[in-house]
């Protein structure tokens, strides 16, 4: 039954639902006046990279919801679940603002309901060795809450940024493998003006950290560039790393991959390649990537 003490119509111009059968009633009437939807699924803690989703799918259909659900099952035990920062009413204030038009923020029961037991094994390239080599449970969550978010929605399009690479590949796979009709719009990384990639986790680097944390594009740009002047893709990942030690980050990986497959390559020959890191700064773990 519909609850209108869950709606919050005077969020800016946009309105949250919390539930599934709100959403699909508004999505409905929407379909039915012919607009075209786009969905852009986050956790929150918007930023402007995920406000250029919302440019991006602004420019791929007529109606923007932006899915904000900090989803458990792709978090694990160790991870910042608890932790991570939460701002629905800021964060719809912000989607409003950019011209967002539906906020879907459902209660981790509505995603999880009691009983809930079914979740996807993605492969391919969730099994590519980066990513998944430490955080093994987290594409199984991606995946699964992803395909929720499409069912549940129906989008004509959906945005993910290139910032989670690893991700974006795994979306494109399930969405292929299990027929969904939703296209995938991949939109490039925002960057701060040092380099260093937007994150909702960039909140956790002390000051000290921060002014180091550039150095991950910085080694990746170097490392690039040195690959394109056709030094040997080993020697220039190998001084990359170097480069990232001494900024103080532990290196969890800094590789060099088939930049659709995902599959390890050694030379630029064998493929368009694109450069992944993960590394630590302090307690803080940072993702980037570059195509070369
Ligand atoms: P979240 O980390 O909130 O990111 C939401 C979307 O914003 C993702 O597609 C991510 O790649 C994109 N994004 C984040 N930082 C970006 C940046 N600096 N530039 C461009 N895009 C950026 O990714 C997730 O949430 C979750 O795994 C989710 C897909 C919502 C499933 O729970």
């Amino acid at each position: 039954m519909r609850d209108p003490a869950l709606e919050t119509p005077d969020a800016g111009a946009v309105q949250i639902v919390r539930n599934v059968e709100d959403l699909r009633a508004r999505l409905a009437a929407w379909r039915l006046g012919g607009a075209r939807i786009a969905l852009v699924p986050t956790m929150g803690a918007l930023h402007a990279g995920h406000m250029s989703l919302v440019t991006a799918a602004r420019e791929n259909a007529d109606k923007i919801v932006m899915s904000i659900f900090v989803n458990p099952t792709q978090f694990a035990p160790t991870e910042d679940f608890a932790a991570y920062p939460r701002s629905l009413e800021a964060d719809a204030e912000k989607f409003a603002s950019a011209g967002g038009d539906l906020v879907f923020a459902p209660a981790t029961e509505t995603m999880y309901p009691e009983g809930f037991a079914t979740m996807l094994a993605p492969g391919g390239p969730a099994e590519a060795g980066l990513e998944d080599k430490f955080r093994p449970t987290h594409f199984a969550g991606v995946a699964t809450i992803v395909a929720k978010l499409l069912v549940q929605c129906r989008p004509d399009a959906a945005v993910f940024g290139e910032k989670d690479y690893q991700q974006l590949m795994v979306v494109e796979r399930l969405v292929r493998d299990l027929d969904f009709e939703t296209r995938i719009v991949a939109a490039p990384i925002v960057r701060e003006p040092d380099g260093l990639a937007l994150s909702s986790r960039n909140v956790y680097l002390s000051a000290d950290e921060r002014a180091r944390a550039p150095r991950l594009h910085a080694a990746l740009a170097r490392c690039a560039e040195e690959i394109r002047k056709g030094r040997a893709v080993v020697a220039a990942l190998k001084s990359a790393k170097a480069f990232v030690g001494t900024a103080g980050f532990v290196t969890d990986y800094l590789e060099a991959r088939h930049a659709e497959t995902l599959a390890a390559i050694d030379s630029a020959a064998d493929g368009p390649m694109r450069l992944l890191v993960a590394a630590r700064l302090g307690r803080t773990r940072l993702i980037d990537n570059l195509p070369v």
